[in-house]
């Protein structure tokens, strides 16, 4: 017999968010953390590394060719990230609306690069921009996950 699945179970989805070096070494981890908490979103995974080449070279490959590519790059290996996974209903769109826009002058007071980011190449933080980004970034960092 069918199980009844809930509205909220059927919309569960997981997408990755990294606390980019600035973010680490500002000392932000606590503060930007729960901003996902207050927003009823469940961590369930989490690491601290610094990034190797493989691993941002495959985050970043839509952006290969571009003008800040190799900035980004040197920015991402700058020190270490806190790398995390999520879980909750409608998880990627509302961690990017908790982001907000990709410029911190651009995004609203009250978002994460709004109140913590500097300038476009030293934005805090980076969240899944859709599903299928959050299932092809998650296992770069997360290879074992279930
Ligand atoms: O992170 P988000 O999806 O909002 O932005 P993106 O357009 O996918 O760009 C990826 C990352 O590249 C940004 O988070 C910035 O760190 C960096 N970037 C940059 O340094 N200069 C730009 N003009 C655009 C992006
Ligand atoms: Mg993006």
């Amino acid at each position: 017999m069918d199980r009844e699945v809930s509205q909220s179970e059927e919309m569960t989805e997981r997408t990755f968010f990294m606390l980019k070096p600035d973010a680490v070494r500002r000392g932000l981890v606590e503060h930007i953390l729960q901003r996902l908490d207050d927003a009823s979103l469940r961590m369930v995974a989490k690491q601290q590394l610094v990034v190797n080449k493989a691993q941002s070279g495959a985050l970043y490959t839509e952006h290969e060719g571009k003008p800040f590519y190799d900035s980004l790059l040197t920015y991402i290996h700058s020190g270490p990230v806190l790398v995390t996974v999520w879980e909750g209903s409608g998880a990627v769109a509302l961690v990017r609306k908790l982001i907000g826009a990709t410029n911190p002058t651009d995004a609203a007071p009250g978002t994460i690069r709004g109140d913590f980011g500097l300038a476009i190449d030293e934005d805090v933080v980076h969240g899944s921009d859709s599903v299928q980004s959050a299932e092809r970034e998650i296992p770069i960092f997360f290879p074992g996950l279930d």
